[in-house]
């Protein structure tokens, strides 16, 4: 039987790019985001191993929900990837909107804590794998840099949590990448990372050896 891979943020860009990747590498996905048409959409290509479970990653109840519906559908989940993420409008501590700066937060760093919380019980079943995405920008400083600061946190969780896991058979990855082609930016990057080239980590990440635990993997465009 398949394993199954829990993904935020699946509707498009990095999430969407793994969701095709895992499932042609042999895994089940469950895919959530805000939108249902988009989920939709992706299930209908990829067949009976997706499920779509639209819902918001900043409300816990509504996390919970899909993972329960989640390991209900499939008899477990193997894997969780908290890769829902948003960047801001208006840079700057001074000239930023603190409103913005609440969303960024309920998003980059509560949503991905609610992911872990819902589905750690889960993974403890399994001596699953959770994975994060974190960023270049969560590990180099960028000049006043709040979207930065987030992944921060992501990496320092990150590292904290792989000591945690591996006392149960656990693992935890930092996906770490550079610019990628995503709806992230208002504007294409063709010379830029693909996503696809993000999935093929994400995926090589889930196929080692139970007994490796590849803690992060930094992926930076050539060009
Ligand atoms: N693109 C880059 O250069 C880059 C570089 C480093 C790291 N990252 C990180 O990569 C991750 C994925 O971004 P991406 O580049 O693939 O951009 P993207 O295409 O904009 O993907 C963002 C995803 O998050 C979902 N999302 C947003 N708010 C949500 C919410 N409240 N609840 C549930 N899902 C929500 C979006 O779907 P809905 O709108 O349908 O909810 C979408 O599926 C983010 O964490 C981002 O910070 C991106």
């Amino acid at each position: 039987m398949s394993k199954t891979l829990f993904i935020t943020g699946a509707s498009t860009g990095i999430g969407a790019a793994t969701a095709r990747a895992a499932v042609a590498s042999g895994w089940s996905v469950a895919l959530m985001a805000r939108s249902e048409d988009k989920l939709t959409a992706l299930v209908d290509e990829i067949g009976d191993a997706a499920l779509a479970l639209p819902g918001d990653v900043t409300d816990l109840p509504q996390v919970e929900d899909a993972v329960a519906k989640a390991a209900a559908h499939f008899g477990g989940i193997d894997a969780a990837f908290a890769n829902a993420g948003k960047g801001l409008d208006t840079p700057g501590t001074e000239n930023g909107d603190p409103e913005e700066w609440r969303q960024l937060v309920d998003l980059n760093i509560m949503g991905l804590l609610y992911t872990a919380r819902a589905t750690l019980p889960e993974l403890r079943k399994t001596k699953g794998h959770l994975l994060l995405t974190g960023s270049a920008a969560g590990r180099n400083h960028i000049k006043g840099s709040i979207y930065g600061a987030t992944k921060w946190f992501v990496h320092g969780y990150g590292g904290n949590m792989s000591d945690e896991m591996r006392d149960w058979g656990g693992r935890c990855t930092v996906i770490s990448p550079g610019m990628v082609d995503t709806p992230f930016f208002d504007t294409p990057k063709p010379d830029k990372i693909q996503p696809e080239d993000i999935a093929d980590a994400v995926v090589f990440a889930l196929n080692q050896n139970p007994r490796a635990e590849l803690r992060e993997i930094h992926v930076m465009p050539t060009g």
